[in-house]
């Protein structure tokens, strides 16, 4: 026997011995028991004396309640347990108690072990205490003098109502709850009130926290206000543009761009394939899933940008963003993640240069599909060179005119007006290097 086979078998034996001890142990101490026991009977690798919620509940949660949606995981309808705010709601309602260690019927598969149901039980037993590192603080200790509607109450009904289409989320048939006109429907045939602070069978999972149902109730007491910004309107008709502010993120000049052309691509974020669930082709179908508002680091489409592992996107052979494209997401983020657009003003035709011009339009708006070792149309378009060659054969003015033959390029929708005469201006200037 090799030495790989015998620590199978050891292993083995380990494991049988376990088991049979935990099965004789279980007879031995019916479970209803356990608000008697504390420590003794358990078996011996049991260490009660830690249950810290960081350390110890926490991943017992995440490896035993929250594995999947379908679950207790990520926006799931049933209660999302991955996070201390999530779990506590189950805590407060007394579900966690009654359904784990009580009826034993969660998980359904089988009950926790008696060790982790001991750990469980003292852990709740001493208040449920989370800490820093695993609380959100702002759920934790309510403030409800702040019941802005962008700040606060959109991101909570986002995040309790919207986050799946199942629920109210974009193109739900039981009502979008995705942007304030069709909250506001809600709100104005009562239904809102009713069945969120009333008869609290919404969410289905378990009621929202007290503090904030005490949120909403303010919010609605006040006449439910919204405001400008967070009257998030339809991608086709987008807020009132003003001028362009360099400081401001705006999501159809910046982002939009970017994700059409690196995300939205057939076969992978594009409304048919929706791959994972994730549609980047339009600003509700970007917020509807994952998505926190104010929170890049613990939104999806953010940290799969900076993943080093097989999980970055976008996958190889494509080529990464670039640090400046991913910047802008995370400043779009960080900014409320909002639906804005700007008017640009006047179109300087008269000094276009390619490194202050061009190269942002071709990075932002071409390279997500002309770059990497499989380009579309078998076309480079990632620096000077090809994009001067690609210039001089006038295939670069036909795609962005969608003229002479040429197929329209970006396929999803043209360029600005003012982007295709810099373009063209440069191209008569002699597609220079400047
Ligand atoms: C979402 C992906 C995508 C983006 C973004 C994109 N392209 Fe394309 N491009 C394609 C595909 C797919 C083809 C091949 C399709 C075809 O030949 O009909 C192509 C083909 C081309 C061709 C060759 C067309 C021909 O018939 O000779 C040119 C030139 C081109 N693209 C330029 C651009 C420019 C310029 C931009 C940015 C303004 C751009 N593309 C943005 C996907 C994209």
């Amino acid at each position: 026997m090799n030495k790989r086979n015998h620590l199978y078998l050891i292993a083995g034996l380990v494991l049988g011995i376990f088991l049979v001890f935990s099965c004789r142990h279980e007879l031995l101490n019916p479970l209803g028991e356990l608000d008697d026991i504390d420590v003794p009977g358990l078996p011996l690798d049991c260490d009660t004396t830690n249950f810290d919620f960081a350390e110890i509940i926490f991943p017992l949660i995440q490896n035993s309640c929250a594995v999947t949606t379908a679950c207790h995981g990520e926006g799931s309808a049933f209660g999302d347990y991955t996070s201390f705010s999530g779990i506590k709601v189950a805590i407060d309602n007394g579900r966690i108690r009654k359904r784990v260690l009580q009826e034993q019927d969660m998980p359904p598969g089988a009950p926790l072990s008696e060790c982790d149901q001991a750990l469980l039980k003292l852990w709740l037993d001493s208040g449920a205490p989370g800490d820093g590192s695993t609380q959100e603080p702002d759920i934790v200790s309510c403030d409800s003098t702040n019941f802005d509607f962008t700040e606060i109450i959109f991101p909570l009904i986002q995040n309790k109502c919207a986050s799946v289409t199942v629920c109210h989320g974009s193109g739900s048939v039981f009502g979008e709850l995705t942007r304030f006109a069709t909250i506001k429907n809600f709100v104005d045939n009562g239904k809102f009130e009713r069945r969120v602070l009333i008869d609290k069978d919404m969410p289905p999972a378990a009621p929202l926290s007290a503090c904030d149902q005490e949120l909403i109730s303010n919010w609605l007491d006040s006449g439910a206000p919204g405001d400008g910004s967070s009257d998030i309107p339809d991608q086709n008709q987008p807020a009132d543009p003003g001028n362009c502010d360099p400081n401001v993120v705006y999501f159809e000049q910046d982002v939009l761009p970017i994700l059409l052309s690196n995300c939205a691509l057939a076969g992978c974020h594009d409304s048919k394939t929706r791959e994972e669930g994730f549609d980047f082709t339009s600003y509700n179908k970007t917020v509807a899933k994952d998505f926190k508002r104010g929170r890049p680091r613990d939104t999806e489409m953010y940290e799969v940008l900076t993943e080093e592992d097989d999980d970055m996107m976008p996958p190889p052979p494509m080529a990464p963003l670039s640090a400046e494209q991913i910047k802008k997401i995370y400043d779009w983020i960080k900014q409320g993640g909002k639906n804005l657009t700007c008017d640009p003003g006047t179109c300087d035709t008269q000094n276009v240069t390619f490194s202050a011009d061009i190269l942002a339009i071709i990075e932002n708006k071409c390279k997500g599909c002309h770059s990497g070792s499989n380009p579309k149309g078998n076309v480079l378009l990632t620096n000077y060179t090809q994009t001067r060659a690609l210039a001089l054969t006038g295939r670069l003015s036909g795609t962005i005119n969608a003229s002479g033959g040429f197929p329209v390029m970006p396929p999803l929708g043209k360029l600005p007006d003012c982007e295709i005469q810099q373009i063209e201006a440069w191209i008569a200037n002699g597609a220079p290097n400047n």
